[in-house]
């Protein structure tokens, strides 16, 4: 017979303790790993999903210190190609929003503006920004939202590309533990990160497949994903190199496999799991979890920290990005981006998502389709969960991740109290 057992925290269930702190945020290092060998300025990878990373939003996070995981749901060929598309591209933050060191030499710059494939630029003066260069014709809300965002991002974060042995930008890749060839041919594209892309990886099938393509390889291998103690055990010890944990299992903004299957380990707890099994076998640091599903705010992204993540995938917190995959929607006057999960009906029609959440055993939808409102340049999103991170660090007295680790305290509230730490009682424009 089965049994109640325990009892699971989630984001809205908890609270950062404020801890003494001798840092100011803006002196934070939330320099984090998706990996061991993929170390993130800023500890944020994007969700493989068709309509969060492509090539595009891979660049500009590695352009900024994060990084982003090219999904699945394509051809192997395709996949490679955008791998490709990454490898290939100017690795410099500067490219863009191209910077000027002196209002004199924006005459040169304008000369060269429209071969940069950028409408606007940032000018300095004395080593310090001093103002906004937009080309006629260039949209205001979108390159002043871009240039204010690198403002702060620069007077705070200090952002820096991530970059290979080759000083090419660095980009993940999904992949399916069935799926060798995938793995073979992305790792020789270049992908210095392959993370495996199913909802339940602790499974028989799932895990032997995993330990042979594991001996294919060489590049870091995250897998996931999973969210209890046995299953973090059982991989650890069943598959020699593992280089992360993805973890959180129905979390995610777009899942419905906790309504439809009934199945969770909301992501907190799934962390505050896994990060358990890795302490008992010496390995928490040296294994990085990645924080998967649910991470709305900073705020959220800080509380997967403090329960010992070294960084956070998040989709829908990106999904309204111009440099998100997909076409702006226009409804009634506001501006939105499509954004599914990836076991959702339209993302299982394009084939290859096939092998997800639909074996013929599992005919059901595990997502839903909507829309997000746009968002910008993911820059503005990108300095948004840095600044916020460091600001939230910064309350639970921290000024590292591994200083969260050792000092970060989160605290239980009860469910009505979690309302009146949120915005209350006011029209909220
Ligand atoms: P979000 O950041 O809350 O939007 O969650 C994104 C995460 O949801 C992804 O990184 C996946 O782990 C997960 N996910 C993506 N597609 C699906 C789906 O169709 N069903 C359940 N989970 C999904």
């Amino acid at each position: 017979m089965g049994k109640i057992t325990g009892e699971y925290l989630t984001f809205n269930d908890v609270v950062i303790v404020p801890g003494y702190s001798r840092v100011e945020p803006s002196n934070v290092d939330i320099t984090g790993k998706a990996s061991k060998r993929v170390i993130l300025p800023i500890p944020m990878l994007s969700s493989p999903m068709d309509t969060v990373t492509e090539h595009r939003m891979a660049i500009i996070l590695a352009r900024f210190g994060a990084l982003g995981v090219i999904h699945r749901n394509m051809s192997i060929d395709e996949q490679v190609e955008e791998v490709w598309r990454v490898k290939k591209a100017n690795p410099s933050l500067w490219a863009e929003l191209p910077r000027v060191d002196s209002p004199e030499a924006l005459e040169d710059l304008l000369l060269r503006l429209e071969e940069l494939g950028s409408q606007a630029a940032i000018v300095f003066h004395g080593g310090a920004p001093v103002g906004v260069y937009l080309a006629l014709g260039a949209d205001p809300d979108y390159w002043a939202g871009k240039a204010n965002a690198l403002v702060t991002l620069l007077s705070s974060v200090n952002p820096a590309p991530v970059t290979d042995e080759l000083g090419r930008l660095m980009v993940g890749a999904a992949i399916s533990p069935f799926d060798h060839e995938r793995a073979v041919r992305l790792e020789k594209a270049g992908a210095d990160l392959l993370v495996v892309d199913v909802a339940h990886l602790h499974n028989e099938n799932a895990v032997t497949a995993l330990k042979k393509l594991s001996s294919k390889i060489s590049v870091d291998l995250v897998a996931g994903n999973i969210g209890t103690r046995e299953a973090a055990l059982d991989l650890l010890s069943r598959i020699e190199n593992i280089a992360g944990l993805r973890v959180g299992i129905s979390s995610g903004s777009i899942c419905s496999t906790g309504e439809v299957a009934g199945a969770a380990v909301p992501t907190l707890q799934a962390v505050l799991n896994t990060v358990e099994a890795l302490k008992e076998l010496g390995l928490h640091g040296k294994v990085p979890v990645i924080a998967d599903g649910g991470i709305r705010t900073p705020g959220d992204a800080a509380k997967a920290i403090i329960a010992g993540a070294s960084s956070v995938m998040v989709g829908r917190f990106l999904a309204g990005s111009e440099e998100a995959p997909g076409a702006k929607v226009r409804v009634g006057g506001k501006v939105y981006k499509a954004y599914r999960g990836m076991g959702s009906r339209g993302a299982r029609e394009r084939r290859y998502a096939l092998d997800r959440y639909s074996k013929p055993s599992k005919a059901i939808e595990e997502g839903v389709e909507g829309l997000v409102p746009y968002t910008g340049s993911a820059l503005v999103k990108i300095m948004e969960m840095a600044t916020g991170l460091q600001a939230a660090l910064g309350y639970a007295g921290a000024s590292s991740i591994e200083e969260a680790w050792a000092k970060g305290r989160l605290a239980r509230i009860t469910p009505i109290g979690s309302r009146e730490v949120s915005p209350h009682d006011v029209l909220l424009g």
